[in-house]
C-alpha cells in the first residue's frame, strides 16, 4: 500500500513538474488614460517587448475620465500585479490612486503624463515645456515674429496640457510681435479642435495661426476652418489622416515628435522588477517634424511598423514552437513515467519472483529435513523392528492360550505396519534420488489388478469393493509399483469411506494409455486441499496416513511417464485417476519382476492388512459379565482390542468404530462409562462427547477421551466438550484401569451420598436437576398409587429402560425403590410434624397397606413409624 503512495506521488510531481511553465511570469499592468491612436502604438510597443521579457502584460483604457482611471488601478492593486504603468489623465485627480498603488508597495512608472506627488517608482516621458517652446518659436519664426496666434490645449488639469502651454507662452513672449490671442480646451481629441474653431468663428476673432497640443486637435480645427491659417500639431504620427502625413499633404504646417518608445519603457519596468539599478525621471529625445523631414520620418516610421511586424511575428512562432515543447516535454514526462512505472512493475515482479523462490526453496529444505530425518529414523527401525517381527512370528507359531495368541497378534500386526511405514519412506527416498528405475515387464494389468484386490475384500470390511475390469489389458509396467500404486490410492479410499461405503475400481485402456480409477463415496477433500494430497507429508482430514502414500504414488507414475489426478466432490466422495502409457519403447522389457531391488515394504496386497471395523468389533466380545460396563470408541481396532482386554477381566466391555456409532450404542445401552479416541472419521470423540454430554439419558455417564495429541490446548478442548478425564497414547495398562476404576468409584460415592442427603448428589447441575425435577414429579404424586415407573419415564422424557439405567447409576437405587425411598422419607416428616395416625400418614404418602408401610419403613430407617 505505501508502495502504491509513494509511486502515485512520484507521477503526479512529475506530471505538474511537466505540466508547469517553470516559474510564474511577473505581470504588468498599464493604466491608460485614454484610447487613440497614439495610445494604440504605445500598446502594441508594451506588447511586443512584453512577449520579448516573458512578462504578461494586462491593459485597462479610463477614455479621459478619471474616476474610471481611479477605479481600474486600484482593481490593478487588488489583482496583486507586479509593477504598474499609469498615464494619469489629470494631475491632481489620479495621485491619490497613485499614491495607494505605491504605498501597497507596487512599483509605479508615470508615463507621458505627471501627478501632484513624488509617490511613484519612476518617471518617462518626453519634456513637454521644452516641446512648448519649440513650437512657439516654430510658429514666430513661421510667422516672422509677428503675428497673433491661437491654441488649442489638452485636457484640463492634464501635465502636458500645462507644460506644452507653460513653454510655447514663453517663446512667444520672446518676440514682441507675436501674441498668445486665446486658448481653449480640446480634451486632446479631435472633435475638441473643431469645437474650438467654431466657437472663434462665431466670436469673430482674428489670429493668424493655430497651435494644437496635439495633432488630432489641429485637424479638428482644420477642417472646420480649412486653409485659411496655418496649423501646428504635435504627436507626429504616421499613418493616414496622423500628424506625418498631415505634414506631407499641406493641412500641418509642422508637428512634433512626442514618442511613444514602449520598449524602453518595458525595460524599464524590467530593470525595476529585476531590482537593476534605474534611473527615476527618464526624458525621452524628441524632434520637430516639418516638409524637410517628414518623408524621412515617415519612411523610418514605416521601417520600424515593419520591424515591429517581424517581431511581432517572430514571437508567435516562437510562442508555438514554445507550446510545441511544452506538449513535447509533457510527452516526455509520460514516457519517463510510464518507464518508472515499468520499472518499479518489473522490480516488483523480480522481487516476488524472488520471494516465492524463496519459500520454495525453504519448503523443499523443509521437506528435506523431514525425510532425511524419517529416512535416518526409519534406518535406525528396520533392525528393532525385525528383532521384534522375527521372535514374535516365532511365538506365535507355537501353541498359546487365546488371550496370549490375541495380544501377541496385535503386536506382530504393529510391527508390520511400522515395518510398512518405514519401508515405505526409504522406497520413497530411493525413488527420489533416481535409484528406483522401473524394472519393466510385459504382463495383464487386468489380471494383476484382480488378483491384487483378492485379497482385499476381506480387509474392506463392510465396504462394498466394485471392480469394473476389462477381460484383458496388456501393458509394459514396473508390475511391483503398479501394485503399489493400487494398494495405497485403495488404502487411502478405505480410510476416507465410511463402513457401508463404496470403493469402485476401474480399469480402461485407450489404445496407448491405461487408465486406472479408484473411486469412493467418502467425505471428499476439499477443493484447497485437492492439489495437495500428492505432496510427501501431507495428511488430509482427520490424521489418517502418514502423507507418504499418495506421494509415492505420484512418484511411481512419473517414472512411468504417466500422470495423476484427483478429483473430488466434499461428502460426495473423490476419484483418484492414474494414466499409464501401455508401452515403453526404448526401454528394455524383462522376462520377470525384480523383487530384490524393493525394500521389504513391498508385500503382497493379500497379506492381512488393516484388519476391518467389523472384523474388529467382532474380536472385541462384547461380555456379559456382571460388572459396570464401558463402551470403547476407536477407529483403530487394535487400540480397541487392547483397552478390551484391559477391561474386559473387571466390566462389561462394548465397542464403536466411531463417534456416531457409539452414540447410538450409549442411547441404547447406557453403559457405565465411556472410553473414546478423538481422531476418528464419521464423528470424532469431541463430539460424541458433547451429545452425550447433552442427552439426558447419557449426561451422566463419565467419558474418558483417549488420544494421541496430548498438547494442552487440546487437553482443555477435551475438558470444554464435557470430558470427565483425558489420557494420552501411549498409555498403560495401569493408568487406563485406574482412571476408569475411579471414575467409576466416585460414582458410587456419589450414589451413597444420595442417600444421606435425601436425594441430592453433587455430581454435576445437571444431574442435580435431573434428580430434583424427579424427586419434585415424585412428591407431587405421592399419594398417587399409580405412580408407576413408564409413567414418571415419561415425565423426565425417557424410556423406562433408560430412566432405570439413569436413576441406577446416579443414585444405585431404581426407579421404584426411589420412589419407595421418597415415599417413607415423607412419612417420616409426616409422623414428626403431625398427629396423624401410621395408616393416614401410610395412605397419604400412597401406600395402600399400612402393614406393608410399616415393613418397608422399619427396613429403611430401623424402627417402626409407631415408634416415631
Ligand atoms: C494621446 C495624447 C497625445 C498627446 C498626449 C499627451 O492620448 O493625447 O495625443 O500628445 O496624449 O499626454
Amino acid at each position: 500500500m505505501n508502495r502504491l503512495h509513494t509511486f502515485i506521488w512520484l507521477v503526479v510531481v512529475l506530471l505538474s513538474w511537466g505540466c508547469s511553465p517553470g516559474g510564474k511570469s511577473p505581470v504588468i499592468g498599464v493604466s491608460q488614460c485614454s484610447n487613440d491612436i497614439w495610445r494604440d502604438k504605445l500598446n502594441e510597443e508594451l506588447r511586443v517587448a512584453g512577449g520579448f521579457y516573458g512578462v504578461q502584460v494586462q491593459f485597462t483604457s479610463a477614455d479621459d475620465d478619471s474616476e474610471v482611471q481611479m477605479e481600474q488601478i486600484r482593481a490593478f492593486v487588488r489583482s496583486g500585479v507586479d509593477l504598474l504603468i499609469v498615464s494619469p489623465n489629470q494631475t491632481q485627480s489620479i495621485t491619490a490612486a497613485v499614491e495607494e498603488a505605491f504605498d501597497a508597495g507596487i512599483p509605479v512608472i508615470l508615463f507621458d503624463r505627471k501627478i501632484n506627488s513624488d509617490k511613484y517608482t519612476a518617471f518617462m516621458g518626453a519634456d513637454n515645456t521644452e516641446l512648448g517652446r519649440v513650437m512657439g518659436h516654430y510658429v514666430a519664426d513661421y510667422l516672422n515674429g509677428k503675428g497673433r496666434v491661437v491654441e488649442i490645449m489638452g485636457l484640463e488639469g492634464s501635465s502636458p496640457a500645462i507644460e506644452r502651454h507653460q513653454g510655447f507662452l514663453e517663446a512667444l513672449q520672446e518676440y514682441p510681435g507675436m501674441q498668445l490671442v486665446d486658448s481653449r480646451y480640446g480634451g486632446w481629441v479631435k472633435e475638441g479642435g473643431s469645437a474650438a474653431m467654431r466657437q472663434w468663428q462665431e466670436e469673430g476673432l482674428a489670429f493668424d495661426a493655430v497651435f494644437g497640443q496635439n495633432d488630432r486637435m489641429a485637424r479638428g480645427a482644420w477642417e472646420v476652418a480649412g486653409d485659411r491659417v496655418p496649423y501646428f500639431g504635435v504627436d507626429a504620427l504616421p499613418g493616414l489622416g496622423n500628424g506625418i502625413e498631415d505634414v506631407l499633404n499641406g493641412v500641418l504646417v509642422a508637428t512634433y515628435l512626442y514618442p511613444t518608445q514602449g520598449d524602453r519603457l518595458m525595460e524599464l519596468a524590467m530593470d525595476i522588477l529585476n531590482g537593476s539599478p534605474f534611473e527615476r525621471e527618464n526624458r525621452l529625445e524628441s524632434a520637430l517634424v516639418d516638409r524637410q523631414n517628414a518623408r524621412m520620418m515617415l519612411m523610418q516610421e514605416q521601417e520600424v511598423t515593419r520591424q515591429r511586424e517581424n517581431m511581432n511575428q517572430m514571437n508567435s512562432r516562437l510562442d508555438a514552437t514554445l507550446k510545441e515543447v511544452d506538449t513535447q516535454r509533457l510527452v516526455l514526462i509520460l514516457v519517463i513515467a510510464l518507464a518508472v512505472v515499468a520499472l518499479l512493475v518489473g522490480v516488483l515482479a523480480y522481487w516476488s519472483y524472488l520471494r516465492i523462490q524463496e519459500l520454495h526453496r525453504k519448503l523443499e529444505e523443509s521437506t528435506e529435513a523431514k525425510l532425511s530425518f524419517f529416512t535416518q529414523v526409519s534406518h535406525e527401525f528396520r533392525t528393532p523392528l525385525t528383532l521384534i517381527s522375527g521372535p514374535l512370528e516365532k511365538v506365535l507359531a507355537s501353541p498359546l492360550a487365546p488371550d496370549q495368541r490375541k495380544s501377541l497378534e496385535i503386536a506382530s500386526r504393529n510391527a508390520d505396519i511400522l515395518r510398512r511405514f518405514v519401508g515405505s519412506i526409504l522406497d520413497f527416498r530411493k525413488m527420489e534420488s533416481g535409484k528406483m528405475p522401473p524394472h519393466f515387464t510385459r504382463f495383464d494389468l487386468s489380471a494383476a489388478v484382480r488378483e491384487w484386490l483378492g485379497g482385499f475384500s476381506e480387509a474392506a470390511g463392510g465396504r462394498e469393493l466394485v471392480l469394473d475390469l476389462p477381460s484383458e489389458c496388456m501393458i509394459e509396467a514396473d508390475m511391483r509399483m503398479l501394485e503399489r500404486i493400487l494398494y495405497n490410492l485403495v488404502s487411502n479410499s478405505l480410510k476416507h469411506t465410511r463402513e457401508d461405503g463404496r470403493i469402485t475400481v476401474k480399469l480402461r485402456a485407450d489404445g496407448t494409455r491405461a487408465l486406472l480409477e479408484v473411486e469412493d463415496d467418502g467425505e471428499g477433500i476439499p477443493a484447497d486441499k485437492l492439489p495437495l494430497i500428492f505432496n510427501e507429508f501431507y495428511q488430509a482430514g482427520t490424521g489418517a496416513g502418514t502423507g507418504i502414500g499418495l506421494a509415492l504414488v505420484r512418484g511411481f507414475v512419473h517414472l512411468h511417464k504417466g500422470d495423476v489426478k484427483a478429483e473430488s466432490e466434499l461428502g460426495k466422495g473423490t476419484r483418484m485417476l492414474v494414466r499409464l502409457p501401455l508401452a515403453h519403447p526404448g526401454e528394455e522389457i524383462h522376462d520377470s519382476v525384480d523383487a530384490e531391488s524393493y525394500t521389504e515394504s513391498f508385500e503382497p496386497l493379500h497379506a492381512e492388512e488393516d484388519s476391518t471395523q467389523a472384523e474388529a468389533l467382532e474380536r472385541v466380545s462384547e461380555s456379559e459379565s456382571a460388572g459396570p460396563s464401558v463402551l470403547i470408541v476407536d477407529d483403530n481396532k487394535d487400540i480397541r482390542d487392547f483397552v478390551a482386554s484391559v477391561l474386559r477381566k473387571d466390566y462389561r466391555v462394548l465397542a464403536a468404530s466411531n463417534g456416531k456409532e457409539a452414540l447410538e450404542k450409549a442411547l441404547r445401552e447406557l453403559p457405565d462409562l465411556v472410553v473414546s479416541d478423538i481422531m476418528m472419521p464419521v464423528m470424532d470423540g469431541l463430539e460424541l462427547c458433547r451429545k452425550l454430554k447433552a442427552e439426558t439419558a447419557t449426561s451422566h455417564i463419565p467419558v474418558i477421551l483417549l488420544t494421541a495429541k496430548s498438547l494442552d490446548e487440546q487437553r482443555a478442548e477435551g475438558y470444554d466438550s464435557g470430558a470427565d478425564a483425558y489420557i494420552a497414547k501411549p498409555f498403560s495398562e495401569k493408568v487406563l484401569l485406574s482412571r476408569v476404576s475411579n471414575l467409576l468409584r466416585s460414582r458410587e460415592s456419589l450414589k451413597a451420598h444420595y442417600l444421606e442427603t435425601g436425594g441430592s448428589i453433587q455430581s454435576s447441575a445437571r444431574e442435580d436437576d435431573f434428580l430434583g425435577k424427579m424427586r419434585r414429579i415424585i412428591r407431587e404424586h405421592l399419594a398417587e398409587p399409580e405412580l408407576s415407573v413408564e409413567w414418571l419415564g415419561e415425565q423426565m422424557g425417557l424410556s423406562r429402560v433408560q430412566l432405570f439405567r439413569k436413576v441406577k447409576a446416579l443414585t444405585g437405587y431404581s426407579p421404584v425403590e426411589v420412589i419407595r425411598i421418597t415415599r417413607l422419607k415423607e412419612a417420616r416428616n409426616l409422623l414428626q410434624s403431625s398427629d396423624k395416625s401410621v395408616s393416614e400418614v401410610a395412605y397419604a404418602v400412597g401406600f395402600s397397606s399400612p402393614s406393608y408401610f410399616s415393613k418397608c419403613y422399619k427396613e429403611l430407617f430401623g424402627t417402626l413409624p409407631a415408634e416415631r
